[in-house]
This record gives C-alpha cells, structure tokens and sequence, in this order.
C-alpha cells in the first residue's frame, strides 16, 4: 500500500546504516548535490520493473552519475542527459561528441598550479572544448567544485595540499575514456528541462530521473551552488504528473515541497544521507508509485565514502 509521506509526521524510525554499497565512481565532476549516494536506490528502482526501460532522461544531469550508472549497468537501453549550464554542457557535449581522448590528454598533460589554472580559466575561448577542459579545471579547483558565480579556489584543501588537492588527472582521463566506450549510448541537450519533459511526455517506455535544483519554497541553498536555480517548482510538479513514463524526483525536506507532492497526487518516502558535511539528513524521494521502496529500510547512505570522488 502507498503511503502518503509521513506527510506531517516526523517520527519515523531511525535510519540504521543497511547499505553502504559500493558505487563505482564514473562523473568526471565532483558536483555539489550529486547523487552518487542515490545509485543503490537506482538500481532497485529500474529492476523492480517488468521490462528494461529503453530510455532514461535525467533533465537536471549536473554530474550526470545516474544516467552514466544507467547506461554503464545495462539498467536502461539508453540515456538522455540534460543540463541548462553552458560549461557542464561543454563537457558532455566533448564527451559525448568523440573528444574524450583529446580531454583527457589536456587533464593528463596539465600541471596544476594556481598560477596556470588561473592563466587557463582566464582564455576567453568560444570552443567548446578548450571550455569543457576549463570547466574540469575549475570543478576540480573551486571549493565544493560549485561552479556558480561567487564561488573561490580551495584554499587549504586536502593534506594541505591546496588548489591541487582534488586533481586526478590519471582518474579523470580513465573516466572519460571508459565513458567514450559507452558513448554511443549517451546523448545530451543542452536545453531546459522542461522542453525535454514536453517533448518525451507521451512516449512508453522511457523513465526519468528529475533531480531539481532544491529551491522550493524560496529555499536559498541551491542558489549558491547553480548557475541555474531558478525554477518554477509547480510546474515541474505538473508537468511529472503528467509524464506517461514512470519517474522519481528527488527533493530537500521540505513542507512546501511535500504541499506540492500532494497536490499532485504523488507519493513521497523519506531517505536518510549524509551531506558533504556528514550531518545526517532526510531527502526526499517522490513518485506515483513508491512501492519498489517498501521492502527497503531507510538507507544511510554515507556521501563521506564518497568524498575522494
Ligand atoms: C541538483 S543538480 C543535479 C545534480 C545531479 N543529479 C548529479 O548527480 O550530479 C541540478 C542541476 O539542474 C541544472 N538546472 C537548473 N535549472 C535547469 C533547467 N531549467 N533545465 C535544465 N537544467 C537545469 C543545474 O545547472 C544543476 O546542474
């Protein structure tokens, strides 16, 4: 039976620590809200259906892990990535596109200093992939890797290692390489989400995987993290509503956000994580049918494990 949230009432048990999987580490980003922590529930989800979905379309890809976990699993056929931000975008539009070698070539031939990466962040380029290779630069360089206006080098960073302390170049070209083998089986838009939601409304057999900015409810933390943040959240509530193919959304914990679950007919479940922070945390997890989840005890999925990513 589905179960309308624990709509107003928090009391439920104690997330214990059921499932520290291991997740194959595959983004060549280190994205603030990525959901690498999400990827056990991905699975459960996906094979809890009847068929194979042919396609998966994640419409706020950000580091894209869930559509990468999708395609490098066989989980899915296919999968669409979308993503409004112009530099993200370079970096799956190289990828993508049969430049994976030539980046990662760049990333292994860079040497990573606070002087060159400013000297290379500072090329004012219309190439797409001189951008993608900028954008890996500043991911890897930028405390949090937010990308967003505002954001700062590492300062202190791991071991004290500073600006340097996330570069791997020798992990992030064998990302990308492997990514290049299952490229034929990516595509990416660089558009709005909501085009894509329009576009694919009708079609069977697809599934999407919706994980907005969290700025429901004039929430200000996905600001600082995004470029874009700006959403109109019951729209997007209205048009998942509507999609003929299965979805789940992931959200922040908040009571707007369950309002907006309710009023469209939609089954919220709580999911227990831990932020880059390692405080303990409800997410939320909400779809038509939730019922893949019954038999799954609430999750403490340790984003720390993760960390090194
Ligand atoms: C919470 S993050 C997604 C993180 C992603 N699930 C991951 O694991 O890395 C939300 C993303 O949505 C993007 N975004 C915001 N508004 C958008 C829109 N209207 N269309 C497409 N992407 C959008 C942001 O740039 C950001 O990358």
């Amino acid at each position: 039976m589905q179960t309308y949230l624990f709509s107003d009432c928090e009391d439920y048990a104690k997330p214990k620590v059921v499932n520290v999987a291991s997740v194959p580490l595959r983004s060549p980003f280190r994205y603030p809200g990525g959901k690498t922590w999400f990827v056990p529930r991905l699975r459960e989800w996906i094979q809890s259906k009847d068929c194979k979905p042919k396609l998966l379309i994640e419409p706020f890809a950000g580091g894209g892990i869930i559509s990468l976990t999708a395609v490098f699993e066989k989980l899915v056929d296919s999968a669409l990535m979308v993503e409004l931000d112009e530099d993200i975008a370079s970096v799956w539009k190289t990828v993508i596109g049969g430049d994976a070698e030539w980046l990662s070539n760049r990333i292994l031939n860079f040497s990573m200093t606070k002087e060159n990466v400013i000297k290379e962040v500072n090329i004012q380029t219309s190439c797409i992939k001189q951008i993608a290779f900028q954008t890996i630069i500043k991911n890897r360089a930028f405390h949090g890797g937010i990308l967003a206006p505002g954001s700062g080098f590492l300062k202190n960073g791991e071991a004290g290692k500073g600006i340097s302390s996330r570069w791997y170049p020798a992990t992030l070209a064998k990302r990308l390489r492997e990514i290049n083998l299952v490229r034929n089986r990516l595509k990416f838009e660089h558009t709005d989400a909501f085009a894509m939601l329009k576009k694919y409304r009708n079609e069977e057999n697809v599934v999407f995987f919706i994980d907005p900015p969290y700025t429901a409810g004039g929430k200000n933390a996905g600001k600082r993290l995004y470029k874009h943040y700006e959403l109109d959240h019951d729209l997007l509530f209205r048009y998942c509503s509507k999609l003929r193919g299965d979805f789940i959304m992931t959200y922040d914990n908040a009571p707007e956000v369950k309002e907006l679950a309710r009023r469209n007919g939609l089954v919220v479940k709580p999911i227990a994580m831990k932020n880059t922070h390692h405080a303990e945390m409800t997410e939320l997890v909400i779809g038509r049918n939730l019922s893949w989840m019954e038999g799954i005890e609430r999750a403490l999925e340790e984003q720390a494990k993760y960390k090194s990513s």
